[in-house]
């Protein structure tokens, strides 16, 4: 078997829509090792969200992955039934979401919803699964868990509804956890210490994650390996000390650029000038040629393709791999 957890190759997933056809992940390739951290990255539309169902196959209409294969432990998703599926969502890969309330039913105990996941898939008995729902509640820092496990979500503050969300995703000990925006909507303070919490798990379980953020503060403090995303592709994919210390897709610097500094007493945002191309109105050449500082007459008419340009690392631009011709 491959080295690879999750190895994701030439995804296209397209919204067939009355108005035209929106290719949201447009030929994405990544990889996931085994307890490997993968940070996705880009601004708002880039297809983040897309990716992230489609490999968990909850895309809906009029949305298709129309091409490509996703192996998970060498086989393909895009080949599982429907049947399958559901068996390997939450019990092997499971998800969690940025609003945690959307996630988690108002009229059920916390500990009934983490015990439902456990009955369903693991073949727990109740009281088997309330132990276990009390012992995940322990691991993701609940204090007082013996009493939380019944308490609704209301009662509980977001951060900890946000703890209890992990808990549930990591009840049956998946091996690739996927988190799109997980700390969003909490404030500052929780948001580290929720991140905090899933690098602990991750190297006490061995839980690779597929962590999609627009924060590259959270993607330097969380990943082992980045893809930046613009516009349904991946633009520059590499580890990410390379990343930060060579960034090299115009699109990453400004990204890199628009992260607000703390010894920055101005806290400026320099945000990249310019909007994201409508999903219908796309530029013929690269995506990214309107708002590039670099651009070159090429880039108009041209798209570039990811090209190696130190070990491991991938970029999609003419300039930055001197293909200027
Ligand atoms: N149901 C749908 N019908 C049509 N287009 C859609 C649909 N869902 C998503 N899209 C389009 O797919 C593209 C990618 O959306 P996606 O939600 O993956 O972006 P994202 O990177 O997750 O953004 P954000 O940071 O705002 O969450 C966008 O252009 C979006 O408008
Ligand atoms: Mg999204």
């Amino acid at each position: 078997m491959s080295e690879f957890l999750l190895d994701v190759k030439n995804v296209k997933t397209h919204f067939f829509t009355d108005k035209g056809v929106v290719k949201a992940v447009d030929g994405v390739d990544f990889k996931i090792k085994k307890g490997e951290t993968l940070g996705i990255v880009g601004e708002s539309g880039s297809g983040k969200s897309v990716t992230s169902m489609s490999v968990m196959q909850l895309v809906e209409e009029p949305g298709k992955t129309i091409e490509g294969a996703i192996k998970f432990k060498g086989e393909d998703l895009l080949q599982k039934t429907t049947e399958e599926m559901q068996t390997i969502r939450g019990n092997e890969i499971s998800m969690i979401f940025q609003e945690p309330m959307t996630s988690l039913n108002p009229v059920f105990k916390v500990g009934e919803q983490i015990m439902e996941v456990l009955m369903l898939h693991q073949d727990m008995s109740r009281e088997e699964a309330k132990n276990k729902a009390i012992e995940m509640l322990k691991i993701v820092g609940i204090p007082r868990a013996e009493r939380v496990v019944d308490d609704y979500p209301h009662q509980l503050s977001g951060g900890m509804r946000q703890r209890v969300m992990i808990a549930m995703a990591l009840a049956c000990e998946p091996s690739l956890l996927i988190a799109d925006e997980p700390t969003t909507a909490l404030d500052v303070t929780i948001q580290a210490q929720i991140l905090q919490l899933m690098n602990e798990l991750k190297k006490k379980l061995g839980t690779a994650i597929m962590l999609i953020t627009h924060d590259l503060g959270v993607v330097a403090q969380m990943a082992d390996h980045v893809i930046v995303m613009y516009c349904g592709k991946v633009v520059e994919d590499a580890p990410v000390e390379e990343l930060f210390e060579n960034p090299s897709h115009p699109y990453t610097k400004g990204l890199m650029k628009s992260i607000p500094s703390l010894d920055d007493d101005k806290r400026r945002l320099d945000s990249i000038e310019g909007m994201v191309p409508h999903p219908l109105r796309l530029p013929k050449g690269c995506y990214f040629e309107p708002r590039c500082p670099y651009a070159i007459e090429k880039c108009k008419t041209h798209k570039p393709e990811l090209k190696e340009i130190a070990s491991g690392h991938k970029v999609s631009c003419f300039v930055a791999t001197e293909e200027v011709r």
